[in-house]
């Protein structure tokens, strides 16, 4: 009897869903639900179709495709339904309804398919009234919802901020007083289930959000253009402290593949939110890709940084010579810690030219030779600096070996 009681407490204090950590250089609670121990990989339909992407269809084209084009086998395992997927009502006991238009069979149909090919399924709502498309949101309604995605087999979950103040926005509200309530559901609701928090930076989200959710969104929505990636990526290297197995600053969904973004600007986008340790959500249609930026998305060196279990992010750091990064503009010079090396991000961010970088300017580094591996030339070399000719935008993500040679 004695013992039996013994291993119910130790199954409680195991499965405890928080951790100690020092990671904000203070002692807080970090979210500890087993998952996002890396930055999630997968697909999110609304840069590609905005609500006409959130079907039953789109969901497992997108799921073939990971499987078909080798995705999956890198990683890319989360196919995420955004806005629009649900009915305009609740059922008669208060329950989430799919739009039945949108999901004949129901979600759990399509998250069953899902599992089988090994993949995971994710789903959207809102801690409003309303979600930002005008669907039901889950106030008042959290544990119901929890329990509804549990039964669906749902493992993500994207929570948007609409409607929980006055007006279509959140103004008046204050988003570290309502976020909790969903992550307790969703931990109470019998399933391992990721808590995608998606209230567009507010609050100093990154300062609260590791004890709340395994991402925040730390930006407004991205948008498809250079400029929108570029002020996402410098704003990040701002907070990057806060990123840590578990929760992680997100940077919002990727913008690869939808037609405005040149060549080097699909390299420079997802290098960053790699080495910045962004969820990199991609958001086009995923049966439809380019080869070059199918190329980019399977780059094995630069998809080992971004899942590196360290889950540190890197941030900028200023060069003897160079100017100081304001936070407000991108800055060419980025470096963080690996488990196993430094990560070093040249960006060419306002001319085309020879980029360049001394290992004894890099945090971490030092004086002597080091060995190295720039992922997209595929170029690797020992010594003490390394450089690269980069086209506008362009970007180099080096992978530098701890131990000098
Ligand atoms: C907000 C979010 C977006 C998207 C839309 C859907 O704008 O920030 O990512 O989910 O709502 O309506």
């Amino acid at each position: 009897m004695i013992s039996k009681i013994f291993i119910a407490l130790l199954a409680i204090v195991s499965a405890a869903p928080f951790r100690d950590s020092y990671e904000n250089g203070r002692l807080e609670k970090r979210l500890d639900n087993g998952l996002g121990k890396t930055p999630a990989l997968g697909w999110n339909g609304w840069n590609q179709g905005q609500c006409n992407a959130a079907t039953a269809s789109t969901a497992l084209n997108t799921a073939k495709a990971f499987v078909s084009l080798g995705l999956k086998d890198l990683g890319y395992l989360y196919v995420n339904i955004d806005d629009c997927w649900a009915s305009k009502a609740r059922d008669s006991a208060g329950n989430l309804v799919p739009d039945p238009a949108k999901w004949p069979n129901g979600i759990k149909a399509v998250t069953d398919q899902i599992h089988d090919m090994g993949l995971k399924m994710g789903l959207y709502g809102d801690a409003g009234r309303e979600t930002c498309g005008g669907y039901p949101g889950s106030q008042g309604h959290e544990v119901q919802d929890g329990k509804t995605l549990a039964s669906w087999g749902v493992d993500y979950w994207k929570y948007d901020n609409c409607y929980t103040g006055t007006g279509f926005n959140n103004a008046g509200a204050n988003t570290s007083t309502y976020y909790p309530t969903m992550r307790d559901s969703l931990l109470n609701s019998g399933r391992p289930i990721f808590f995608s928090m998606c209230q567009w930076g507010r609050d100093n989200v990154w300062i609260w959000g590791g004890s709340v959710g395994n991402s925040w969104r730390m930006s407004d929505d991205i948008q498809n253009n250079w400029g929108s990636v570029a002020s996402i990526a410098a704003k990040a290297a701002t907070i990057a402290q806060y990123a840590a197995p578990g929760g992680f600053n997100d940077l919002d969904m990727m913008q690869l593949g939808n037609g405005k973004l040149s060549g080097n600007e699909e390299r420079a986008h997802f290098g960053l939110w790699a080495i910045a340790k962004s969820p990199i959500i991609m958001g086009t249609d995923m049966t439809k890709l380019a080869t070059s930026t199918l190329e980019i998305i399977k780059n094995k060196g630069i998809l080992s940084i971004h899942q590196d279990p360290l889950g540190k992010a890197a941030t900028t750091f200023q060069p003897s010579g160079a100017a100081a990064p304001s936070g407000s503009s991108l800055y060419p010079y980025w470096a963080g810690p690996l488990s196993d090396g430094i990560v070093i991000g040249l960006i060419a961010v306002d001319k085309a030219g020879n980029y360049s970088v001394n290992f004894s300017d890099v945090p971490g580094l030092g004086n002597g030779s080091f060995s190295w591996a720039e992922f997209y030339s595929g170029k690797t070399a020992n010594g003490t600096s390394a450089s690269f000719e980069l086209g506008l935008h362009d970007m180099a993500v080096i992978k530098v070996n701890k131990s000098a040679v």
